[in-house]
């Protein structure tokens, strides 16, 4: 399948609510609820407070005019030389057609262009390891020793592992 990646802006504001409203499954299994109102607004705009806004990168992938997959991460966080990765999501009628690699693929571009990059970085929690580690595993990365406490909205508590990649 030929996929086109963009950047996204503010003008991508609904096409990216509806991909993220279309699949409440990662937002129930990450935060223990139904992705919030505003969540389009923080894949595209939300980063630490020590960051400006050059540091924010959210990709879109595009199937014709349909938005199909997003993945968005922060460069130099949380020290120099990392790009630190946040949500990657596609579509679950486009699963496994190589959506989910063509972003990530575009994101390890976006590290090789920004100087200075080694090392993408990303958690997965663990009542969101079923779905997400096996791609994971499969694009490269590899579980570091660190791990944190994770508490869910609805009270669960769980573990966050970081997991790590060399570019
Ligand atoms: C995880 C997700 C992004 C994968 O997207 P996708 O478009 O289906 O993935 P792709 O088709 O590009 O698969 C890329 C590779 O990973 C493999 N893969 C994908 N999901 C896998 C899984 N759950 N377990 C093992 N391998 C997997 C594929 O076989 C493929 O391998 P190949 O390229 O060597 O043939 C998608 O399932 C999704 O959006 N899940 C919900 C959101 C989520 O949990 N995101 C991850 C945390 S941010």
């Amino acid at each position: 399948m030929i996929f086109r990646v963009s950047d996204l802006t503010s003008d991508d504001l609904e096409a990216l609510t509806g991909l993220i409203m279309d699949d409440d499954g990662y937002s129930m299994r990450v935060f223990g609820r139904p992705p919030k109102a505003d969540a389009a607004r923080d894949v595209l705009h939300a980063r630490p407070p020590s960051l400006g806004p050059e540091s924010k990168i959210t990709l879109g992938l595009w199937d014709d005019d349909r938005l199909i997959g997003v993945a968005d991460a922060v460069r130099d966080y949380p020290q120099a030389h990392v790009m630190y990765v946040g949500l990657l999501q596609v579509a679950p009628d486009s699963h496994g057609k190589g959506a989910g690699r063509a972003l990530h693929d575009a994101l390890v571009d976006q590290a090789r262009n920004s100087s200075g990059i080694a090392t993408l970085r990303l958690s997965i929690v663990a009542t969101n390891a079923e779905a997400a580690e096996g791609f994971w595993r499969r694009l490269g990365y590899e579980p570091t020793r660190e791990a944190k406490e994770w508490v869910r909205e609805d009270g669960v508590i769980t573990t966050a592992h970081i997991y790590e990649k060399a570019v």
